[in-house]
């Protein structure tokens, strides 16, 4: 009796895992397949990564840091939490992962100093950006950053370069290799 009672837990429990992995991979194709509409597709980058990039954006107090195209918005998150008396903006366009963000945020307590905007990272107002964090493609890059000024704005985009502009300093995130330079952070004083 109890041997039939734990078959039947296992293939319910079995069930279960199955039905949950279909949504969790049904919700990432969907977020997958949407992006593809936007100018740069959903690609995450990894958690090990970020004490890196946020050291090379050398964060002081006050500054306000972007993350253009904040996914999730795990790394907002992080460094709101690393530094609290930074403020930092996570600009992202795709609603599915904008709520995602706004998600993380309570799940993290509501972090004053996090924001999110579901905005156009073209068309979005951020004069008070004093770093940026990129996760982009070259083409977004260049239209974001190449001819229009941003005075003492510190720029480190993963993976690209800026057309037109010269890193101050390439660093390897990774001693992995990437199939598009996808462990290099690039930092811009613009
Ligand atoms: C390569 S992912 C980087 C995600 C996140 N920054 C990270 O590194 O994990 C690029 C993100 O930009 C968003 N995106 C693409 N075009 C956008 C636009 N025009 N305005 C705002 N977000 C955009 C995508 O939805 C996607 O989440």
């Amino acid at each position: 009796m109890n041997l039939v009672a734990a078959i039947w837990g296992s293939l319910i429990f079995a069930q279960f895992a199955l039905l949950f992995a279909l949504i969790g991979f049904i919700i990432r194709f969907g977020i997958l397949i949407i992006s593809r509409g936007f100018d740069v597709p959903f690609v995450r980058t990894p958690r090990a990564y970020f004490p890196k990039i946020a050291e090379a954006l050398k964060i002081r107090p006050n500054d306000v840091v972007y993350d253009l195209g904040s996914g999730e918005g795990k790394f907002v998150l992080y460094c709101a939490q690393k530094y609290p008396d930074a403020r930092f903006v996570g600009i992202e366009r795709n609603f599915v992962l904008y709520v995602q963000a706004l998600a993380r945020k309570k799940i993290a307590g509501n972090p004053r100093n996090a924001t999110f905007r579901r905005e156009n990272f073209f068309t979005t107002d951020m004069r008070d950006a004093t770093r940026v964090y990129a996760y982009l493609l070259p083409k977004a890059m260049e239209r974001l950053f190449s001819d229009t000024p941003h005075p003492g704005l510190r720029v480190a985009s993963r993976a690209f370069q800026i057309k037109r502009r010269e890193p101050i300093e390439t660093m390897e995130l990774t001693q992995k290799k990437g199939w598009h330079n996808q462990h290099l952070l690039h930092i811009y004083e613009l």
